[in-house]
């Protein structure tokens, strides 16, 4: 099927997120390092953008490295850190070729001092670009991200900046990484584990999940159509009834 050919042009999700999940057991399947199944990663990590500027969806948010990552073998996080860093390089011309501009969300701070600097420049090189917003969830948290946005709105309080009344999902949502950016309205992860993973926990409260068994490594442009047909098929309803979303204003 071309899912591509069948997606409604005027129902297309703003954001959509991705877990980027089973390298590892792609390339043990293969008989290879994990370090291969992640390089080849870095293939659908281009077809994804790709098809997600193609149909015009505004934000990528691609979980790239989590803060519990830094618990796997040292020679597989030096690798992981090392192929970002090489990709970030390599790619930033085809990023401004393709008007895409670059943003994380993390604790990008404790990444290795050649990885920030790569990260920056690719930032900053790509800030006035208009196409999609590729979103890297680099060092990232989320109960991390939320205990911190707590800690801010409770510092605002303490100093006398805001009132009780003021904290509201808008105030908590400006406290995030993701400030600015509008949740994603679908979440997909790849290779048959269906879980969150402390990722999003706040913005994807509402999000449509699409689970596929497709390790990321063979993800390509059709499974990412794929999963906006899936995601247009579906009625979301925010907590009302279905006969509601269908009447007049
Ligand atoms: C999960 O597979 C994947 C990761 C932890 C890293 C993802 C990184 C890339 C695709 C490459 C670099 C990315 C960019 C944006 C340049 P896993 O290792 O958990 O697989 P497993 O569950 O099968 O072990």
């Amino acid at each position: 099927m071309n899912y591509k050919e069948k997606l409604e042009t005027d129902n297309i999700p703003e954001h959509v997120a991705i877990i980027m999940d089973g390298n590892g057991r792609w390339a043990k399947e293969k008989g290879e390092m994990r370090l291969f199944g992640h390089a080849t990663g870095v293939e659908s990590v281009r077809e994804a953008l790709t098809a997600a500027s193609e149909v015009k969806v505004k934000y990528l948010t691609l979980y790239a490295f989590s803060t519990e990552n830094w618990n796997r073998p040292k020679a597989e996080v030096d690798g992981l850190m090392d192929l970002l860093v090489n990709t970030i390089a390599n790619e930033i011309e085809s990023l401004n070729n393709n008007d895409v501009r670059l943003l994380t969300i993390g604790n990008t701070n404790d990444l290795p001092e050649s990885c920030r600097v790569e990260l920056l420049r690719a930032i900053e090189k790509t800030k006035d670009n208009k196409g999609t917003v590729l979103v890297l969830a680099l060092n990232y948290s989320a109960k991390l991200e939320i205990k911190q946005a707590i800690k801010n709105i409770a510092t605002k309080y303490k100093n006398g900046d805001i009132e009780l009344e003021d904290i509201d999902d808008e105030l908590i949502h400006q406290n995030l990484y993701t400030a600015g950016i509008p949740d994603p309205e679908l979440m997909i992860r790849t290779s048959g584990e269906i879980r969150i993973s402390n990722f999003l926990l706040w913005q994807l409260a509402y999000s449509e999940l699409h689970f596929t068994p497709v390790f990321w490594p063979d993800f390509k442009k059709e499974d990412f159509y794929r999963a906006i047909y899936e995601y247009q098929t579906r009625e979301r309803r925010f907590g009302m009834i279905g006969e509601q979303l269908n009447e007049p204003e």
